[in-house]
């Protein structure tokens, strides 16, 4: 009871006067007006004593980097060679995701047969799927302080899958081409999350094993299914 009473003493005093005459009391008796702002509880109260940190530019984001390079701007816990291995490994994930996703719109546009619709839609489904994966990926990329690829030529440089014509093809070497696209990606993600891990980079880790892994492992299961023996039937 005490307390409260206390507490609501200096609130029903300050209601009386103008809001700037305490600031110019203060000026007054030779106090700053910073001083002045931390109000009623300054001294014993450490939430009001609280300021902003001014003239911080050494820390403001550099307006040029270098591929290659990794940041140590923003304040998540990892050391510069934590940061410069995920990067890396990172960077070769996006290459293989973008290089994957445009391989399936590529087979969007082009499937033709008697599994066009299907695949037509599949294909697009899967191409928005990986795109989610790319912005999550080059997102990851910048949070670590380093510099995503994005340009075709540089992405057509760095990726691990192999040039896919540009010619239209049957749906089952599409097939065959995503499938084996998937696994090469899968490969890397394993190698990289365990690196992660080892690392002790978190974020990292489960960006590559709960999205990556999961959604590409889940786009294998839905175009493997369609490989299949398909023994021709005579009809009578
Ligand atoms: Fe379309």
């Amino acid at each position: 009871m005490a307390s409260s009473a206390k507490a609501a003493a200096p609130k029903a005093a300050a209601t009386k006067k103008p809001a700037a005459a305490p600031k110019a009391a203060a000026r007054s008796n030779g106090k700053s007006t910073a001083s002045a702002n931390t109000g009623k509880g300054a001294g014993t109260n450490a939430a009001v004593d609280i300021q902003p940190v001014l003239n911080q530019q050494n820390h403001a984001p550099a307006p040029t980097q270098r591929y290659g390079t990794v940041s140590q701007r923003l304040p998540i816990g990892l050391d510069e060679k934590t940061r410069q291995q995920s990067v890396d490994g990172l960077n070769q994930l996006l290459a293989d995701t973008i290089t994957l996703r445009d391989m399936y719109k590529k087979h969007h546009w082009q499937v033709v047969g008697p599994t066009f619709y299907q695949l037509h839609l599949l294909y697009d489904k899967h191409y928005e799927e990986q795109s989610t994966l790319v912005d999550a990926i080059a997102e990851r990329i910048q949070i670590l302080g380093g510099v995503a690829v994005a340009m075709a030529h540089d992405v057509a440089e760095l990726s691990s899958i192999p040039r896919v014509p540009r010619d239209r093809e049957e749906a089952p070497v599409q097939v065959s081409r995503l499938l084996d696209g998937h696994q090469r990606l899968l490969k890397n993600c394993h190698d990289y999350a365990d690196k992660a891990d080892e690392n002790g980079d978190d974020g990292t880790n489960d960006l590559i094993v709960s999205q990556l892994i999961r959604t590409n492992e889940m786009q294998v299961w839905f175009v493997s299914e369609h490989v299949v023996d398909s023994p021709l039937i005579q009809a009578k």
